[in-house]
């Protein structure tokens, strides 16, 4: 069965029966999720009896009220959805209707591209410079009247690389919306959160998923512009964040300098995996502000060592869309994981096997 266009990776149960081995031996570095799991107090929280009979608050106050605190934004401002995909559609049913366009650097996070057509907008898609950078003389000539959103991600996943602050103010100076998706904001440690003051055009993404180790329970949220969240306070499902979903997130702000040591540990292993990757031959690590690692592969096949890895138990992510045909994304997990990968990477000879 194919969802869409945009094919997301298996779960680790599905993952493990393919490969035929125990899920507990799987290695998973191929979504981007935090190893260490959620902190104590938020497996404390979700522990406890939650009134899973009542719907949750749909104008999610508690939650809101924590993310303001946290990010500086004031509450008005701030919407959660279910996974920051969910607030994705929603930018896409607020603002663009069919005719339009909407225009991604390319390659990106393959939702952005996925997901317009099904609102009836085209993907302009804008190719990156070499080094995966923003091109932005090439972005603003691609810009036509019917352009409405332009898909920012920083640092971009899958290439690592951050926006600038002058990039991203050159596009919205263009007066077109600009999303900018901080999904790995906590690994990465900036933010362009300040700019909502100055620009109304600006909307930014961040997710539980990654630095707070909560990628199952689907929470994601979003900082807009006040005419925007008013506009999408209309059309949000009532109930789309559920109610172990809201308790989390006020634990996981509440227990932050816990959780924020698990993002100290993949950021010192990020480094640690950068550098290690770099002494294997046929790998180009590209270095990375998020929680994982592109690597060209510049002898052999992408899809060869994808291979001889999962046979390993080791799943990284690969790509079919020919501008990363040759790549690989790993994503940092524990120290083991890194020793266990580059063992096995070390053991494969491109010639031989690929
Ligand atoms: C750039 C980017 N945005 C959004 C997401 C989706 O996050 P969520 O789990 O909150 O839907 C991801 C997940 O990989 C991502 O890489």
């Amino acid at each position: 069965m194919q969802m869409n266009t945009y094919l997301p990776v298996a779960d680790a149960a599905t993952a493990a029966e393919v490969l035929g081995i125990p899920e507990e031996q799987l290695i998973k570095l191929d979504a981007n999720e935090n190893p260490y799991g959620p902190s104590p107090l938020v497996r404390e929280a979700l522990a406890q009896p939650l009134p899973y009979h009542l719907y949750p608050d749909a104008m999610q106050r508690r939650a809101r009220a924590a993310l303001a605190e946290y990010t500086g934004i004031p509450a008005e401002q701030i919407i959660l959805g279910n996974g920051s995909d969910e607030l994705i559609d929603l930018l896409l049913l607020a603002l663009v209707k069919p005719g339009d366009d909407v225009l991604v650097p390319v390659p990106t996070f393959g939702v952005y591209l996925s997901r317009p057509p099904l609102f009836g907008a085209a993907v302009q898609s804008v190719a990156r410079n070499e080094d995966f950078d923003l091109d932005i003389p090439k972005i603003l000539s691609a810009i036509r009247p019917t352009t409405r959103l332009i898909f920012l991600a920083s640092p971009n996943n899958p290439t690592g690389n951050p926006v600038t602050r002058h990039q991203l103010e050159q596009l919205l100076k263009t007066g077109i919306f600009v999303v900018a998706d901080e999904a790995y904001y906590e690994f990465a440690g900036q933010t362009f959160a300040p700019l909502l003051q100055e620009y109304d055009n600006l909307g930014i993404l961040r997710t539980f998923s990654k630095w707070a180790g909560l990628a199952g329970l689907r929470i994601g949220y979003g900082l807009f512009p006040r005419w925007l969240a008013d506009r999408l306070w209309t059309i949000k499902q009532p109930f789309n964040v559920s109610v172990p979903a809201l308790r989390a997130v006020e634990a996981a702000l509440a227990d932050r300098a816990i959780q924020f040591q698990t993002v100290i540990q993949l950021r010192l292993e990020r480094g640690r995996l950068y550098r290690k990757l770099r002494t294997i031959p046929y790998l180009k690590p590209y270095p990375s502000h998020g929680n994982f690692i592109l690597c060209r592969v510049t002898v052999g096949d992408a899809h060869a060592v994808h291979a001889w890895l999962a046979q390993h138990g080791i799943l990284v992510r690969k790509y079919d869309d020919p501008l990363l045909r040759d790549c690989l994304r790993i994503s940092v997990g524990l120290p083991e994981h890194t020793d266990q990968i580059i063992a096995v990477l070390q053991s494969y000879q491109p010639e031989a096997n690929g």
